[in-house]
């Protein structure tokens, strides 16, 4: 495992000492990417000591790239290493199944690593405003690391999500409004309180736990890229994380430099700032109005990172859509039929925009992409029910 050498902002390039907890850039407020030195893990033999070497450590999934992630002990719960499934239907189309990760959604492998940071620094308070599946996944591994958790999430959120984080122990609060509202209680409260705050990109551990999405479907694929990855997106530390794998890939000679994948960033009609600043050819997004969508963690209405995001996309060659829900839900029910993949609502705007890229002639048949479902379908019974007017029998 490298040392970390240091942080360094995403905006104005500053170096940062990376000698305790940092949220965003002093100069800037921009987020921060953690920074090593990679040379003790590039080369071709230190790829193909990973599979060899995970099959004898203690820690599974996503820490199969501990020599690219911090020297700490982790705080897991066996995340990540997540199935890449390929469609019954469409024989150049992967699934990456993220559902199946602790708490069912990817949320786990960004909040593993800030539960695991946080621990490490001697942090006792974190807060967190969530859309849902980050609250989930902050009460577990506050949980397992013995660390309290306060979260605020909109009260319209999959009612699984409530569940767990009271279940986990977690303070939780209902909040009338949207995340961005939940977000203004933490940033008003964290100084009072004693909170730490790990907001999505504004603590950099959660683009670290999430570039391991990256470092997955490139070996997954064997270590090489897709054409396009399909990317549910709300406030982007996936997407953020996973350029940041590519980035590491090629400065490790894991991967030949070459045609990085087209990134897809898919929103849902419902609430779309990236969509329309991509459009627009804006370097940051405007926020949404009125935000409304059964895709709840697409439901971020001004990403904090809409700016890495915005250059990510232009730089990948890539385009953002969105889709009305009416649409999702039908891919949604459209993949469960006929796959036996029962996607959650973000996942289902993935297979939505590559339909409609292929119909567009975007994307070819034989074009080898990835598409992200980023939570289980059955943590949202509800709101998918609902949509699709099952009721519950009495
Ligand atoms: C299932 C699911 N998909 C996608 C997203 C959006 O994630 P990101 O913030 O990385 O764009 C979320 C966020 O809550 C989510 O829960
Ligand atoms: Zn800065």
């Amino acid at each position: 495992m490298p040392k970390i050498s240091h942080f360094e902002c995403s905006r104005c390039k500053e170096s940062i000492a990376a000698d305790g907890p940092r949220t965003v850039c002093p100069v800037c407020a921009g987020s921060l990417y953690v920074r090593y030195d990679l040379s003790a893990a590039s080369g071709a033999s230190k790829r193909e000591a990973i599979s060899e070497e995970a099959a004898k450590s203690p820690w599974a999934g996503m820490w199969r790239y501990r020599s690219v992630l911090p020297e700490v002990p982790p705080v897991t719960l066996g995340e990540g290493w997540t199935p890449m499934l390929r469609s019954k239907r469409y024989s150049n189309v992967f699934l990456k199944e993220e559902g199946a990760n602790p708490t069912g959604s990817f949320k786990a492998r960004g909040l593993a690593l800030a539960v695991t940071m946080a621990k490490h620094f001697g942090l006792k308070k974190l807060a967190v405003p969530s859309a849902g599946n980050a609250a989930g996944a902050l009460a577990a591994y506050a949980a397992a690391a013995g660390i309290e958790a306060n979260i605020f999430m909109p009260k319209d959120v999959p009612f699984a999500n409530y569940v767990e984080a009271v279940l986990y122990g977690a303070n939780v609060t209902l909040v009338d409004g949207l995340i961005s509202d939940c977000g203004r209680i933490v940033a008003e409260r964290k100084e009072k309180e004693g909170w730490f705050d790990i907001s999505t990109l504004k603590e950099p551990f959660r683009i670290e736990g999430k570039k391991t999405m990256g470092y997955e479907l490139v070996e997954q694929l064997g270590w090489e890229y897709p054409v396009a990855v399909f990317y549910p997106t709300g406030g982007g530390v996936g997407l953020i994380g996973m350029w940041k794998a590519f980035v590491e890939l090629e400065e490790l000679g894991w991967v030949k430099p070459g045609r990085r994948p087209k990134m897809i960033a898919v929103q849902s009609a419902g609430c779309a700032p990236v969509v329309r600043a991509f459009e627009a050819g804006e370097k940051v997004s405007q926020m949404w109005q009125n935000a409304e969508t059964f895709a709840s963690g697409l439901r971020v209405p001004k990403p904090y990172g809409d700016y890495i995001m915005l250059e990510i996309l232009k730089e990948s060659g890539g385009v953002s859509l969105s889709f009305p829900d009416e649409q999702i839900l039908a891919s949604l029910k459209d993949w469960a039929k006929n796959e036996g993949v029962f996607l959650s609502p973000e996942g289902a705007a993935s297979t939505v925009a590559y339909d409609h890229l292929i119909k567009s002639g975007y994307l070819k048949p034989e074009d080898k992409v990835v598409l992200f479902n980023t939570g289980a379908g059955l943590k949202y019974t509800d709101v998918t029910a609902k949509a699709a007017g099952l009721e519950q029998p009495s």
